[in-house]
């Protein structure tokens, strides 16, 4: 029987929200009278998001203007996990009204004219990941790697973070929107993000989750304002609080600098068990069934329900390689019982689904997520909108799908890059690794089932670290992959 969570005679702001969500929750919960199989409305779903790409969206989405690349990302990513593939013509819209956002300078703005942003790039790029194809109409080969490498380079700051844009702020959402783009356009490089990983454990916090940012950079001396601001020492404060956004970008932001992380002489790592526990915490018990709120003492929230619940996925690429070139070793599970206290000590036996519940997290979205008019929501009795569709959907396919590194699949990457690979050619050693490490990502089985509503429930896959379906994340990879780094 679900109970409320406990309060005290003090009643607060943020007891008196969480009680009132409760109850209003409460009447989401299924009763015994409820079908035992709660089911995803996918038809319903599919009409709120076709709707808003083929008619237009409605009037109240105005406030998002200098949004328009995510609008349009967050639609047809909902659609591929929907299992639903754009006409030729609608396709061909999308393209040529993507185009429009990039800046001469390189770089994606939040629509025409407008100034080029780490977080359109990565909506724009990963929206030209679905509907794009190679050549300048397909939209492929019409984004400017080059200059768009330029622009990533002037954004970069002396501690490793980067602005967002132009004299604008740092966090840890521009650095997962550039390093995504850069791993798919295959423009990184290690001079890009040389410092980034230090900065990034910089903005762990005491409770395990990171906050947007560490303390800012450059400080003033008290005694004498005039001089030129300095470098604060290492390691510097976290800037906020811990919060699942910003704990995810932070996350798959560590993952995608593995290949330069360990080869790094410099020892820099986060702690790993204090952020699984963070995790953990988030999730919901009892009324909120498996929904995860964003922070401490704050609120269920659907679209954490891939902010956190995609982090899970991401667990096990965090700690050291055991292993790297000898599968031998590690299958004989060499080093398992080193005193390693950042990395995984004992990962061969955490069952990464036994500290969280994939089920339970599937309830609050089939319960609570959908809108009966279509399209999902934050919680109840909040209206759908693009943004909450997306995430609760990629958050209920991170729940009934796990995609992990496969290491067959890596090592015939790696036979096909070295086959193909011409004789006497100059060739960069992070480009093979970044490709074969984050193409190998597939579909792995569960140790438990863990898809609740029957085989009508399932949607596609998402890869854990850029929100892409394996096929379209592999087809841009593999077309930019031919292509020599850096531009
Ligand atoms: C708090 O809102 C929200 C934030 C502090 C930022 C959230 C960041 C993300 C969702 C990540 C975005 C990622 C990319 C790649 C752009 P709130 O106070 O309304 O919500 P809360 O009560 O749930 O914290
Ligand atoms: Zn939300």
């Amino acid at each position: 029987m679900a109970a409320p969570t406990p309060v005290d005679s003090y009643p607060t702001p943020t007891s008196k929200s969480q009680s009132e969500t409760e109850e209003i929750l409460l009447a989401h919960l299924p009763t015994a009278h409820d079908p035992p199989t709660p089911q995803l409305q996918k038809n319903s779903h599919l009409q709120f998001v076709a709707r808003n790409l083929i008619q237009g969206f409605p009037a109240r989405y105005t406030s998002q203007d200098a949004s328009q690349p995510w609008l349009l990302f967050w639609t047809l990513q909902a659609l591929s996990m929907l299992q639903v593939v754009l006409d030729p013509n609608n396709k061909q819209r999308v393209i040529d009204t993507l185009l429009t956002f990039q800046h001469p300078e390189g770089g994606f703005g939040g629509g025409p004219g407008q100034m080029p942003h780490l977080l359109p790039t990565y909506a724009a790029i990963c929206a030209l990941a679905i509907v794009g194809k190679p050549g300048e109409r397909g939209g492929w080969d019409a984004i400017d790697r080059s200059k768009l490498y330029n622009f990533f380079m002037s954004l970069k700051q002396p501690d490793g973070s980067f602005t967002v844009s132009r004299n604008g702020e740092v966090d840890v959402r521009g650095i997962y929107c550039l390093l995504c783009v850069a791993t798919l356009l295959n423009i990184i490089t290690p001079e890009l993000v040389e410092g980034t990983p230090e900065f990034l454990a910089s903005c762990q916090t005491y409770e395990g989750g990171f906050a947007s940012a560490s303390f800012p950079y450059f400080v003033p001396d008290p005694s004498n304002p005039s001089s030129d601001p300095k470098l604060l020492s290492s390691p510097r404060p976290p800037l906020g609080e811990a919060h699942g956004g910003y704990t995810f970008c932070a996350v798959a932001s560590w993952v995608l600098l593995k290949p330069f992380i360990e080869r790094s002489p410099s020892k820099t790592s986060i702690n790993t068990r204090l952020l699984t526990r963070w995790l953990v915490q988030m999730q919901g018990m009892s009324i909120e069934l498996g929904g995860f709120k964003g922070r401490t003492n704050k609120l269920v929230d659907g679209c954490y329900a891939w902010w956190i619940g995609g982090c899970f996925a991401l667990l096990k690429e965090l700690g050291e390689e055991r292993a790297t070139d000898d599968e031998d070793e590690h299958e004989a599970g060499a080093n398992a019982d080193e005193d390693d206290t950042d990395g995984w000590v004992d990962d061969e036996e955490i069952e990464i689904d036994d500290v969280w519940n994939p089920i339970a997290l599937q309830e609050y979205i089939l319960y609570a997520g959908q809108h009966p008019a279509g399209g999902l929501r934050d919680k109840p009795p909040k209206g759908a909108d693009a943004y909450h569709t997306l995430y609760c959907l990629a958050g209920l396919s991170a729940a009934q799908h796990r995609m992990n590194p496969d290491r067959t699949r890596r090592r015939v990457l790696e036979a096909l890059w070295n086959e193909n690979s011409k004789e006497g050619e100059s060739e960069n050693w992070w480009a093979k690794d970044v490709y074969t490490r984050f193409m190998s990502w597939s579909e792995a089985a569960r140790k438990k089932r863990t898809l609740i509503g029957g085989e009508g429930n399932r949607i596609n896959a998402t890869h854990p670290i850029f929100n892409l379906t394996a096929t379209h994340t592999e087809s841009i990879m593999a077309h930019f992959y031919r292509q020599p780094t850096p531009p």
